[in-house]
């Protein structure tokens, strides 16, 4: 007879499992759900989440709604948006859209106060909007440069400005800004776009050192080569294809739902002393 009450309850409990282990394993599968859910879980959060109707800014964009999230995704064409979002519901996840062009000061700050009028002021932002224009250096007008910063480091800047110390009051916040590996190295004509995108990962260091002691973690995606329509053309040359995918270590070009993953890592909780961090999502092509 047992008299220590401990003993008796794992004595009682050995008995369970040994009476019904498709519940103990029901229990250990909860278990292991509930600390996941602790983990990344972002039930309960609302991301705002730039171009989001396509590309990365798409697959992150259904990311973070599957992963509980409610979701505004952010870009000008209102039919690829409205297809987004459609499709997210219909998912059972809680979406809705702003279509706004981020490549005017008026035009961001009109779609950051339509951003809020759905669930609320973000605490998890995606700036992932970015265009690629690939003039030759010799032939790289004021106005493609004007253009390409606009959209890639200013919407960006502006947004962090106006939602960062938001989040940093309310303790908690999440800033997750999509670069390239031409931020880091020259390559077929990174003209202004590299620029703006060595720029983005600088300005991405500079909110973490103004936000993150208040709860607010700023990080970088860098993408490798991907196949969306943002590279069109290069996609259609199958020689470039095939010798960027035998650059990367992993053997293929990346895809969008490659950055799905990290991108819910460094939304959630998970992530809560990873900050300031560019975190490579290139299948090692820019280590090989
Ligand atoms: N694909 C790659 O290989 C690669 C590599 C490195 C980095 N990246 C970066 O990853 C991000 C996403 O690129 P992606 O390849 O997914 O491209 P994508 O499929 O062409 O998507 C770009 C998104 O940005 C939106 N956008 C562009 N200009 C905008 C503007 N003026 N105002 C509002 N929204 C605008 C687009 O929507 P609308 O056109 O409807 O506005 C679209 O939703 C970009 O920042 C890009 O620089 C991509």
């Amino acid at each position: 007879m047992t008299t220590n009450p401990a003993a008796e309850q794992a004595r009682q409990a050995e008995q369970t499992n040994q009476a019904d282990p498709a519940d103990r394993v029901r229990r250990t599968s909860r278990a292991a759900q509930d600390y996941l859910s602790e983990l990344f879980s972002l039930e309960g959060r609302v991301a705002v989440v730039t171009g989001g109707s396509s590309g990365i800014g798409r697959a992150i964009a259904g990311a973070l709604a599957r992963a509980g999230a409610s979701v505004v995704v952010v870009a000008r064409t209102e039919a690829a948006l409205k297809t987004t979002v459609e499709e997210l519901t219909a998912q059972g996840c809680r979406a809705a859209r702003v279509s706004a062009d981020l490549g005017t000061r008026e035009g961001v700050r009109t779609a950051a106060e339509r951003a809020v009028e759905a669930f609320g002021e973000p605490d998890i932002l995606v700036n992932c909007a970015g265009v690629n224009l690939r003039p030759h250096l010799d032939e790289l007008t004021e106005d493609v440069w004007d253009t390409t910063m606009a959209v890639n480091l200013e919407a960006p800047f502006l947004l962090g400005q106006r939602f960062g110390p938001g989040m940093a009051q309310r303790g908690w916040g999440r800033i997750l800004n999509i670069s390239s590996q031409q931020a880091h190295r020259a390559f077929v004509q990174s003209g202004a776009y590299g620029a703006s995108k060595g720029g983005l990962e600088a300005l991405t260091r500079s909110q973490a050192e103004a936000w993150s002691p208040r709860g607010v973690t700023c990080n970088v995606l860098v993408p490798g080569f991907v196949m969306t329509p943002l590279n069109a053309r290069l996609s259609s040359e199958p020689e470039t294809v095939a010798g960027l995918a035998a650059r990367t270590f992993i053997g293929r070009n990346g895809l969008a739902e490659d950055f799905a993953g990290a991108a819910v890592f460094l939304a959630s909780q998970a992530s809560a002393y990873v900050t300031g961090q560019s975190l490579f999502v290139d299948g090692g092509l820019s280590v090989h």
